[in-house]
């Protein structure tokens, strides 16, 4: 069984995220971040193949515009093309609830993320200078766009 599946996260789901999260960041989001997340009524997923989580991801949308706040694959999990289906399953959330535009913000030093939103479609359109706290520093976050209009 190895096929993969996409359910809504649910406050008890939060600690096995939790798990995945912290393997995957350097500065995760912390528990009280998902709980709001999905008390607030956020499009909040989780990924499983088979009966294993290997991954989360987490959408605002409002309005014309929706947010990518967050997208993790589990590592042992990563380069099998996971992140991408969880990329096209949130924006076909974000499709189907009206928003026109996708947004998100990524550190400018994660190359896998930013090649992965590149190689779907997004367009970077502005940066935020020294936005994210950095081990030694801060960073500049890359802000980016994606037309859900067909
Ligand atoms: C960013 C992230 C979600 C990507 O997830 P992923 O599942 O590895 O993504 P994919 O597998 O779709 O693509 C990643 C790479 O694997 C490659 N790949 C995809 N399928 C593959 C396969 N079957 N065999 C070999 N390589 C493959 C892709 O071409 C891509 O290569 P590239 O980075 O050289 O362009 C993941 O690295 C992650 O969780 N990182 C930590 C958290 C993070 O930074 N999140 C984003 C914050 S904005």
């Amino acid at each position: 069984m190895n096929e993969l599946s996409f359910r809504p996260m649910l406050e008890g789901d939060v600690d096995a995220v939790l798990k995945i999260e912290f393997s995957a960041f350097s500065h995760p989001w912390t528990k009280g971040i998902f709980l709001d997340c999905v008390r607030s009524g956020y499009e909040c997923w989780v990924l499983f193949r088979g009966a294993q989580q290997v991954g989360h991801g987490v959408l605002s949308a409002a309005g014309d515009e929706s947010h990518l706040l967050n997208l993790t694959i589990k590592p042992e999990n990563q380069h099998q093309g996971l992140g991408l289906k969880m990329l096209e399953h949130l924006m076909a959330r974000a499709k189907s609830l009206h928003a026109e535009t996708a947004f998100l913000e990524v550190r400018a030093s994660n190359g896998p993320a930013t090649r992965l939103y590149e190689r779907f479609g997004f367009n970077e359109i502005g940066r935020r200078r020294n936005y994210y706290p950095a081990v030694g520093g801060r960073e500049d976050a890359l802000i980016m766009a994606y037309s859900l209009l067909d």
